[in-house]
């Protein structure tokens, strides 16, 4: 048994992001200015569109997306019951009407065969996400926004280097948000971004990221600024600081390397534990998967101990496990709110049940895979059914 605990996830962090944070606090500007506008620049290279916006969270990020769009009482959003909280509560929050679809068996995300049949005349907005890091069918999604003219806010947590059809997720023309959360595989402790493609509605979610003001605080109290302001809207606080720019501008730098000791693992653990009678996560056809999560499952079939069992004796043996996620539809409030209940989305409630996410991280060193799957092949060859 391994001496120390290995954590589910630490984010990556070194010399880089020390010498920018310290930098940047030297500077003295340290909440929005020229660093977020630096890495929005840059983020926006990377993932080959126009524009993006540099904000608070990727809540924040769907959050504006629909307000800005108008989307309200009366109007019905799709998502998935495989989330977190926040995919449901921006669309609570707008007022809207959220509506849960079943997820695929097979990678988690939401199904969209299934999601065409939920399309009403109140329908206004598909919410996907991206789950675990592998995409959803994009061209299948878009086929849906232009036939039905819908819009698609796309909740891309964990897809900041997906691909799909060797395309960025991000420059499929919709909203997409990214969460840069200390877990996420890039991160700047909290903070997010949204890549809006019309320029006018980007306009719009950045005055309303910013109360609704007309112009940031730098712009207003650097040399060339003035003191004048004015409310366009009644807008929240949502803007990302100068501090976390300076972390995301090097973390963006070694994206690349962080990825590729995240597929790394992923190959190794297919490796090493694709003998077991459980259910390992796969790399669809035409999809890069960006690895955020390594979603194992486990067979009640085939094994004589269950998913939290699993995970206490993942835990006994010194290794960190998490879950990804509580179906939504299984909260109290969602469950009060819009009586939803137990049994709805059997897909959903049966990924659930048999989830436990390894530790992926590219700062894992090959003894702390090697002990993840020591762990792993001890606890399941000691439980066949
Ligand atoms: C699928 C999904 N969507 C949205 C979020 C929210 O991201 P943020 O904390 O940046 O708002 C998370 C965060 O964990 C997530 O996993």
């Amino acid at each position: 048994m391994r001496k120390k605990f290995l954590p589910y996830n630490l984010p990556d962090l070194g010399p880089e992001e020390e010498d920018a944070v310290i930098q940047t606090l030297r500077n003295h500007w340290i909440t929005r200015g020229p660093l977020s506008e630096q890495f929005e620049a840059a983020l926006a290279s990377e993932l080959g569109v126009p524009q993006v916006l540099a904000l608070a969270s990727c809540t924040a990020g769907m959050h504006l997306a629909l307000l800005a769009q108008g989307i309200g009482p009366g109007d019905q959003v799709i998502t998935t019951p495989m989330t977190f909280a926040a995919s449901v509560n921006v669309i609570i929050h707008v007022g809207a009407t959220p509506v849960m679809v079943d997820v695929e068996e097979e990678t988690g995300n939401i199904d969209l065969a299934q999601v065409e049949q939920a399309i009403t005349e109140r329908t206004k907005v598909i919410l996907p996400v991206h789950y675990a890091g592998q995409s959803v069918d994009m061209e299948y999604l878009n086929r849906l926004r232009d036939r039905y003219h819908l819009v698609i806010v796309e909740d891309a947590a964990h897809a900041i280097a997906s691909r799909y059809q060797g395309q960025r997720i991000g420059s499929f023309g919709n909203i997409t948000s990214f969460s840069f959360y200390a877990t996420k595989n890039l991160t700047t402790g909290e903070g997010g971004a949204v890549v809006v493609p019309d320029p006018d509605l980007a306009e719009k979610i950045r005055v309303l990221s910013l109360h609704g003001m007309s112009r940031h605080a730098w712009k207003r109290y650097s040399e060339k600024g003035s003191w004048a302001y004015s409310i366009e809207d009644a807008g929240f606080k949502y803007n990302m600081t100068d501090l976390e720019a300076a972390l995301g501008l090097a973390q963006l730098n070694k994206l690349d390397r962080m990825q590729a000791r995240r597929r790394q693992i992923a190959e190794e653990y297919a490796q090493a534990l694709g003998d077991l009678p459980v259910i390992l996560p796969t790399e669809r056809e035409y999809r890069e998967h960006a690895w955020h999560l390594y979603p194992l499952r486990i067979k009640s079939e085939f094994l004589t101990i269950s998913r939290d069992d699993f995970i206490e004796a993942m835990k006994a043996q010194n290794i960190g496990t998490s879950v990804h996620f509580i179906p939504i539809h299984l909260h109290p409030y969602y469950q009060q709110r819009y009586g939803l209940r137990r049994g709805q989305f059997p897909k959903a409630e049966k990924f659930f049940e048999q989830e436990v996410s390894l530790p992926l991280y590219p700062s894992m060193t090959d003894e702390d895979i090697h002990d993840v799957v020591h762990a792993v092949r001890e606890i399941v060859l000691s439980h066949l059914a």
